[in-house]
């Protein structure tokens, strides 16, 4: 996953930057959470340097819009009660592969814009970029007063070993995605894969988080109860279905196929709940669900179904594209994405985006 997973880099057609309104729309919905969790900890006496992480930051208009906001609404709290502002230090954290240098060439007109929205006595702001899996330990202890992340930690640290076990390898037949199709060993595979990692998550976090420091963390999950169901499932099932296709056209080997598995889950409130209460360091202040149409991905523009399928392909293909490539080689993509928006255009569900936001506070 390290090597591999790495969103579309830099500002073309094909990029993150320019295929992530969806997420983008996430990542406001968010906010009422977002803002309340900073709010709080502006209650108790502030550090003279407040030290933030966002994980899993990719590169694009998204990556600064949540420190904008924090940074922003702490800087506006304290002239409103009269304090001096704090300086901000912000970690920008994604795997090593993630095009830092987009994000790093986008900095200076970035702070300039916020001392110009703020005002002059607004920071100083030190940036810098952490490359490395959020699923190992980033910070040094207790340095961290605010963990962001949003639309990454659905990524798993690894697919399944036992869906990658070389001599006696689950197989979930056609799929590349849980389905409902797939045998019981294999979600239970991903159920667990996601348990080790969102357990391990927060203990990592809760090194690096200060006592009484805070986490908002948003990420794709599910409200119905069945991990196999359309909510869950019905784009990967597309995209499976695509795969069969190019195997039925011999573009694709059925081996090559059958031993792909996308290290994703979408977890239920229920899961999520589950392990932060095993782990034990943090305490769940908010769970919240965000529920998006399908739309979200042409802005909330409703638009025709085939509009609409041509711009979720290019959403899935900027965040999937290294990893398909890595597995299936290059020349499957266009025809693989071509064959997806064929085969959603001609459907008629709909399914809405579900994430779920988590506002988490250290304990002390
Ligand atoms: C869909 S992007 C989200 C980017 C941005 N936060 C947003 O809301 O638009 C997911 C990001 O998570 C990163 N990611 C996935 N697994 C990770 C891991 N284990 N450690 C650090 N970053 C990871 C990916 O590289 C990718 O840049």
């Amino acid at each position: 996953m390290e090597q591999i997973l790495s969103m579309n880099g830099g500002s073309g057609e094909q990029s993150y930057a320019n295929n992530s309104i969806g997420q983008s729309t996430c990542l406001s919905r968010s906010m009422p959470v977002l803002k309340q969790a900073v709010l709080d900890s502006c209650c108790t006496n502030l550090p003279e340097t407040v030290t933030m992480a966002d994980l899993g930051c990719s590169s694009g208009p998204n990556t600064f819009y949540v420190v904008s906001e924090i940074t922003s609404i702490i800087y506006k709290r304290c002239c409103q009660l009269g304090r001096s502002a704090p300086e901000f230090r912000v970690f920008l954290n994604d795997l090593p592969g993630n095009d830092f240098n987009t994000v790093f060439q986008s900095l200076p007109a970035y702070q300039g814009k916020l001392r110009e929205e703020n005002g002059p006595g607004f920071g100083p702001l030190y940036v810098a970029g952490v490359p490395g899996s959020f699923y190992g330990r980033l910070f040094p202890l207790k340095t961290l007063h605010f963990v962001h992340s949003s639309s990454s930690l659905h990524w798993l640290s690894q697919v399944p070993p036992e869906l990658t076990d070389k001599a006696n390898p689950l197989i979930n037949k056609w799929k590349i995605f849980i389905s409902k199709t797939s045998p019981p060993a294999v979600i239970n595979s991903y159920l667990t894969q996601f348990r080790k990692d969102f357990s391990l998550f927060l203990k990592l976090r809760s090194e690096e988080v200060a006592p009484e420091g805070r986490m908002v963390l948003t990420f794709r999950g599910r409200t119905t109860a069945d991990p196999t169901s359309d909510e869950s499932c019905l784009l990967w099932d597309y995209l499976g279905q695509a795969f069969q296709d190019l195997v039925a056209e011999g573009l694709v080997e059925e081996e090559r196929l059958d031993t792909y598995n996308t290290p994703y889950y979408e977890p239920h409130p229920e899961e999520i709940q589950a392990e932060i209460e095993k782990e034990g360091s943090f305490t769940l202040d908010r769970l919240e669900v965000i529920a998006l149409p399908w739309d979200s991905v042409n802005g909330g523009i409703k638009d025709d179904r085939a509009t609409t399928a041509k711009r979720m392909a290019k959403a899935i293909r900027a965040v999937n594209e290294s990893m398909f490539r890595s597995h299936f080689g290059e020349d499957i993509l266009d025809p693989l994405f071509h064959r997806f928006i064929e085969i959603m255009a001609a459907d008629t569900k709909e399914v809405e985006h579900v994430s779920l936001v988590i506002s988490l506070i250290r304990k002390t």
